[in-house]
């Protein structure tokens, strides 16, 4: 799905990094996950990935991609789609693998969640289409109503424990995805648009997600700065927010999708709804990393940092972000420390600004926001930081044979 900052199209950059720092395979740690597109590539290169982010839309990606094993084979829902012909051999486009038996039992099932459900005039339908009340633009009707039909199913097989907590994020991740590809925004779920664009109008569609081969890894929702003690790894992969944008005022619909089937009815996430956007209550989830107050976001960072238990820390960051060049070097320099093995380089990838903004947005009051560019760049040119840093462990590893 569009995620801001998602590194897909730096996998290949940020592997360089890791086997020129002389990675070797081994234990991967994405901690900030988001898309969880990172620990997928690195999980299909054969390494065991465990990963984390605080958003529950994250951790449903996580899980398909990290822990499920194989084709999933929804035993325990062969009574709703044994008999109904495959959805599209076009549905497994995202697979590496795109063909084979295994694969025909959620191809069935794609086809009863979107030809056999009637839609449903449900949560999303209300508040998030223009038919409700508030009149939230993010959804045609007609596809929020098939979704509340799609996610009020997979409540009901949660609840009568017919499929397996895999299966359900494989299905949510599909949805979450088909949802965001319909969606009528211009970046982030941060402001609607008021009219209608085109890719709005298709139909909803039902997708196998990119799904991998390879060791089974362990996802999570934690806060990374806490839970990073608790991870020992070959290669510690952070890319952290850089600006002061929070995750979850900006992400709120597809997390709201990602929590309803966990849910006992669609209640209680509806009566949390407020705004002109529709947020669910997020404060509890801010992150440290997005402030622009005093030391926050640099001590934040510091003190996570301290924590890491890895030979090879490969760092992202944006050169727009809060902290500079110097006090990121500073933290990972303290990390590394001054050993014969320990090193820290920096490689500046150019790369296309992420602009959630290029269309006009509905709220009242929201400009456009205008960049700067550095001298010599394009407006929308900006260069993606690349920290390597290693440390030497060995003393680390010394035992006191007393
Ligand atoms: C730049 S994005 C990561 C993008 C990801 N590498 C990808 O390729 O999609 C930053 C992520 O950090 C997460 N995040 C922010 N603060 C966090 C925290 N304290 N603990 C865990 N995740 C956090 C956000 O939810 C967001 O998904």
């Amino acid at each position: 799905m569009r995620w801001l900052g998602n590194k897909g199209p730096l996998l290949a950059e940020i592997h360089a990094a890791a086997l020129k720092a002389g990675f070797k395979g081994g234990t991967v740690c994405d901690l900030f996950a988001g898309s969880g597109s990172v620990g997928r590539f690195f999980r299909a290169q054969g390494c065991r990935v465990l990963s984390t982010d605080l958003m529950n839309c994250s951790h449903v990606f996580q899980k398909a991609y990290l822990e499920s094993d194989g084709a999933p084979r929804f035993e325990g829902l062969k009574q709703y789609w044994e008999q109904l012909s495959p959805a599209p051999q076009a549905r497994l486009a995202n697979l590496e693998e795109k063909t084979g038996e295994s694969w025909i039992p959620f191809l069935k099932l794609l086809r009863y969640l979107e030809e056999g459900l009637p839609p449903e005039e449900g949560m999303l339908y209300r508040q998030f289409s223009a038919a409700g009340e508030a009149q939230r633009n993010y959804l045609s009707p007609e596809n929020a109503a098939r979704l509340d039909g799609i996610l009020n199913q997979l409540r009901a097989w949660r609840i009568s424990a017919s499929l397996t907590e895999n299966e359900l994020c494989i299905l949510l991740a599909s949805c979450i995805d088909a949802a965001d590809r319909v969606a009528n925004i211009s970046g982030t779920y941060g402001a609607y648009l008021k009219k209608m664009q085109g890719s709005a109008m298709r139909s909803l569609e039902l997708r196998i997600p990119a799904l991998v081969t390879g060791p089974v890894g362990v996802a999570h929702r934690e806060d990374a700065l806490e839970w990073i003690s608790s991870v020992e790894c070959e290669l510690l992969y952070v890319d952290p927010p850089y600006n002061q944008r929070q995750y979850p005022a900006n992400y709120h619909l597809p997390e709201i999708i990602s929590l309803l089937p966990f849910e006992d009815s669609e209640q209680r996430l509806e009566d949390s709804i407020y705004g002109k956007t529709g947020l669910i209550p997020w404060k509890d989830k801010a992150s440290p990393l997005c402030s622009r107050r005093g030391e926050e976001c640099f001590q934040s960072m510091r003190q996570m940092l301290k924590e890491a238990k890895a030979d090879i820390v490969v760092f992202s960051y944006s050169e727009e972000g809060i902290l500079n060049r110097s006090e990121l070097e500073q933290i990972l320099q303290e990390w590394s420390g001054t050993g014969g093995a320990s090193s820290l380089t920096l490689m500046e990838i150019p790369y296309r600004r992420f602009r959630s903004d290029a269309h006009k947005p509905q709220e009242p009051g929201v400009q456009k926001r205008t960049f700067r560019p550095a001298p010599g760049r394009s407006a929308d040119e900006v260069h993606e930081w690349l920290f390597v840093a290693t440390r030497d462990r060995s003393e680390e590893a010394v035992v006191d044979p007393s």
